[in-house]
């Protein structure tokens, strides 16, 4: 039988890595998603245990955030979310009906609080926006 020898399986091992036939370690995974959540101050104001429905003091928990919302509109909204809440879309309202219902006041036009930070202070990459949405499709 033919035995591969020393260099033709280190070239036949790269090439299977290069194709993807042999999973190479990858960026977006959740653990690094998880340091990145801590690193850009998402953990500051964001409770991942608590459901959309509390806001602590004022802002959502994060448990369940990928049924509220879709990948598209993560990717606008941690990118820019000053100019998100700005379009009053449907996904802005369902945020500021669940706020007005958890205080248990009538819905007023109010500012984001979080587009305080996010897009001033903290500008996110759209890699760093990728890794964040893969974590937050697991909670
Ligand atoms: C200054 C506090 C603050 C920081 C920092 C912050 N957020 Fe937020 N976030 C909020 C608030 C408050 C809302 C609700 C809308 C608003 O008032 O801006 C929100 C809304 C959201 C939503 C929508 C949740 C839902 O239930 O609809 C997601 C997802 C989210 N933030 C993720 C993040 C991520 C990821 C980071 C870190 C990059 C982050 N936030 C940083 C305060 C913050």
């Amino acid at each position: 039988m033919y035995a591969m020898k020393f260099p033709q399986r280190v070239i036949c091992i790269l090439l299977l890595v290069a194709v993807g036939w042999v999973p190479a370690p990858s960026f977006a995974d959740p653990g690094v998603g998880q340091k990145l959540f801590k690193k850009k101050n998402c953990a500051l104001c964001h409770n991942i245990n608590n459901p959309g429905t509390v806001f602590s003091p004022v802002c959502p928990g994060l448990q369940g955030v990928r049924h509220r919302h879709s990948k598209d509109w993560l990717r606008q909204w941690l990118k820019d979310p000053a100019a998100v809440w700005a379009t009053d879309d449907a996904g802005v309202r369902d945020i500021n009906a669940r706020y007005f219902r958890y205080r248990g006041s009538q819905p007023k036009p109010r500012e984001s609080f979080m587009a305080t930070i996010i897009g001033k202070g903290v500008v996110l990459t759209d890699e760093e926006i990728k890794v964040l949405i893969e974590y937050l499709w697991k909670l």
